[in-house]
């Protein structure tokens, strides 16, 4: 059983490896008690611990005044409430004024069968209104999901001021530090490791979506787990706009981190009879150290959350680094004759081929094809590109206007704006406010309209500016509502033509890697991960990455980026490493590079099962940011693929040796390019070395084979 009850005060949940257990202390409170390794009896977990004895021994006679012990509990889900000054997942305003917020057990529920769930009521002591924690263990993944449903329950209204998905308590006691992943456009996904010190340590975004600058996922360890060892706590949100993650080291050692929706000028009106949910946080525990915790999220996005989970994705070709708004029938179609013979399998026509878009600074809004660039729509190309034997698929930015546009002189009060403020333009365009159900309704017929007229098998949905001046005007409620209610606007006209188009791909891109994340992973198979495709660059952007995401969601393309310095085939080794694109100006590419890029093609195709339905391994690098190198492997480990890139001098004293993963130790495998057939556990304990010189790359295949 996944979710057991003890006398209906404690809970244990487990998942294969792990378990996760909270129940009621001696002074009522909801108090988290163990999270870790699943131990063999339901005896061996600890009680939910109380804290009313002093901690610590007092000067003076009497009670200690300053910590008491609401502020010691490690609760599940702390209200702002009592003597106490930790970070709360919630904080309210009651209608008359009140901003205390006293949520106390009234009974749990436990749900069987496919999906378990244990739904723990809260109520409020005095006011009517009632939190339900949701807890779903996903046992073959050692993921724990959690959110939280609140219900006003009473006749007026409560004012939310704060509300998260989840407090996430490490054990209690030790020196804990964080992987965290911080960056900016051009630069995303940048992994750090740093101490957690007592205070709190903040990462967020207020930017309306994810943001480039910080993504919404953590690992936590005691400072010595590696890729293959240590005992790690990792978790994200899936939620696609502004999020907060706050870890915080009390001064009585308890390390916990918070993650849910940003607080950051945030209210929501909850009005009698209403409710309302966060999203989800899901959460981890692993021993088998970093690499363990990514498996787990990799596995659980793909056959969970990715639309199409392991479907293979196709090797596209995208215009914009060609032609850039230079789009026309013929221009892409030179592109795509070329592109049909290096073995390219979709063709994706970016920005540029809707009504009045010759640059960006018109055309936003008006979703419909160019007159001059595609007189007879885009049936034509479609059917060239069909012709020869590849599918079609379009760039889109539907959440954005420019103000030269058709849409936006109609409805110039459709934006995100403050009537009396400057609508400050970047990139000379204002964002649709999609809180609207008359902007969402625009949207969704617009972009219905060209699925249903086209054979169009594949969307990239761009958001190519952060949000200023917040406002909304006419708001039919509080205002602030918009930073949640735009969100779910993206995901309300998403998810409609989702459902109405279900065999398009859709790849979801924000200037980059602008929006990733669990969220977004429930609409979008694909991220584009980053604008920047230098591929020395994008070995640590993809590294970042895949702490958290599959490479099945990792759009790369091979761009004319780096060729001043990188061949042609270092550049495609980078992008095998996700889901292989091409975006090079096909025009300039001569015969030897289009033999170069064909290979290659071929080559990604026989071997891209592994990378994107595969594990992933990071693997050791005798010089980190120099050289790297990572290993897919096959879920029956027959096959493997593995990669190493060399990109600076290297000090010629280090040898290029990597220990392989993931291989059954027991049986025979043969690696491309070095001699015998060795165990699994050979190779993993002995490793292989490479002999690269600088910006150099190399790619083995490994198979089994019978002794
Ligand atoms: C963003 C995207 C690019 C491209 C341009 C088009 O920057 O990240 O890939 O689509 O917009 O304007």
């Amino acid at each position: 059983m996944a979710i057991q009850a003890v006398e209906n005060t404690y809970w244990v949940l487990e998942t294969d490896h792990t378990a996760y257990t909270l129940g009621l202390n001696r002074g009522g409170l909801l108090a988290h008690s163990y999270w870790g390794k699943r131990l063999p009896y339901l005896t061996d977990y600890p009680p939910a611990p109380s804290f009313d004895e002093q901690p610590f021994h007092s000067p003076s006679p009497g009670e200690f005044p300053f910590n008491r012990p609401a502020h010691l509990v490690p609760e599940e889900y702390p209200g702002y409430e009592d003597v106490k000054y930790i970070e709360p997942c919630l904080k309210v305003t009651f209608a008359d004024g009140v901003r205390d917020v006293v949520l106390r057990f009234e009974r749990a529920e436990i749900i069987d069968g496919a999906r378990p769930e244990l739904l723990i009521h809260l109520r409020d002591v005095h006011y009517p209104f009632q939190a339900v924690l949701h807890y779903r263990p996903h046992a073959a993944y050692d993921l724990i999901e959690r959110f939280v449903t609140v219900t006003n329950a009473g006749e007026s209204p409560i004012e939310i001021e704060r509300i998260f998905s989840a407090q996430w308590h490490l054990p209690l006691g030790g020196q804990y530090w964080m992987k965290q992943l911080t960056g900016r456009w051009f630069d995303e996904f940048q992994l750090r490791h740093e101490m957690l010190n007592p205070g709190v340590k903040v990462l967020d975004s207020r930017r309306l979506t994810t943001s480039h600058h910080a993504n919404p996922w953590f690992a936590v360890d005691r400072g010595s787990a590696e890729e293959t060892q240590g005992e790690v706590w990792f978790g994200a949100l899936a939620w696609s706009g502004n999020w907060k993650m706050a870890a915080e080291v009390t001064n009585f050692a308890s390390t916990r981190v918070n993650i849910g929706l940003n607080d950051w000028d945030f209210r929501w009106q909850l009005a009698p009879g209403e409710s309302f949910t966060t999203p989800s946080s899901f959460a981890g525990y692993t021993d088998g150290g970093f690499g363990k915790a990514s498996h787990h999220l990799h596995d659980f996005i793909r056959d969970q959350l990715l639309p199409h989970g392991a479907q293979p994705h196709r090797v596209l070709y995208n215009s914009w680094e060609a032609t850039f708004f230079d789009v026309s029938e013929e221009s892409q179609g030179r592109l795509a004759e070329i592109a049909a013979s290096l073995g390219i399998e979709l063709f994706v026509t970016d920005d540029g081929w809707f009504h009045g878009r010759n640059w960006d600074n018109a055309g936003l809004g008006d979703w419909w094809p160019d007159e001059k660039k595609f007189p007879n729509g885009l049936g034509p190309l479609i059917r060239r590109v069909n012709d020869l034997g590849m599918d079609f698929g379009l760039w889109v930015e539907p959440e954005m206007v420019n103000p030269d546009s058709d849409l936006y002189r109609q409805h110039p009060d459709w934006v995100i704006h403050f009537p009396s403020r400057t609508r400050t333009e970047t990139r000379n365009q204002l964002i649709l406010n999609c809180a609207r159900v008359d902007v969402q309704d625009y949207l969704i017929e617009r972009l219905d309209r060209i699925l249903s007229e086209n054979n169009i098998t594949f969307i990239k949905w761009d958001m190519n500016r952060n949000v200023s001046q917040p406002g909304w005007p006419d708001a039919p409620r509080e205002p602030r509502e918009l930073w949640v209610r735009y969100v779910w606007g993206v995901y309300r006209i998403w998810q409609t033509l989702s459902e109405r188009h279900p065999k398009v791909i859709w790849q979801s891109c924000s200037g980059g890697g602008g929006r990733a994340d669990m969220g977004m992973l429930q609409l979008a198979d694909q991220i584009w991960v980053s604008d920047n495709t230098e591929p020395t660059a994008r070995l640590a952007i993809q590294h970042g990455f895949s702490q958290v995401y599959p490479a099945a969601a990792m759009e790369a393309w091979v761009t004319d980026s780096g060729d001043r310095f990188l061949s042609l085939e270092f550049r495609f080794h980078v992008s095998m490493c996700g889901v292989l694109g091409v975006g090079a100006n096909l025009l300039h590419w001569d015969e030897r590079d289009r033999k170069t890029a064909h290979k290659w093609i071929a080559y990604y195709k026989e071997i891209r099962g592994i990378i994107q339905n595969g594990d992933l391994y990071r693997l050791d690098s005798t010089q980190p940011d120099v050289f790297w190198s990572v290993q897919y492997v096959s879920k029956d480990q027959a096959e493997a693929v593995v990669f190493a890139f060399l990109t600076h001098p290297m000090n010629p004293t280090r040898l290029q040796i990597v220990r392989l993963r993931g291989l059954d130790p027991q049986a025979m495998y043969e690696i491309e390019g070095f001699a015998g057939r060795r165990s699994g556990a050979a190779w993993m304990q002995t490793g292989v070395q490479f002999d690269l010189n600088h910006f150099e790359s190399t790619v083995r295949r490994i198979r089994r084979v019978s002794t």
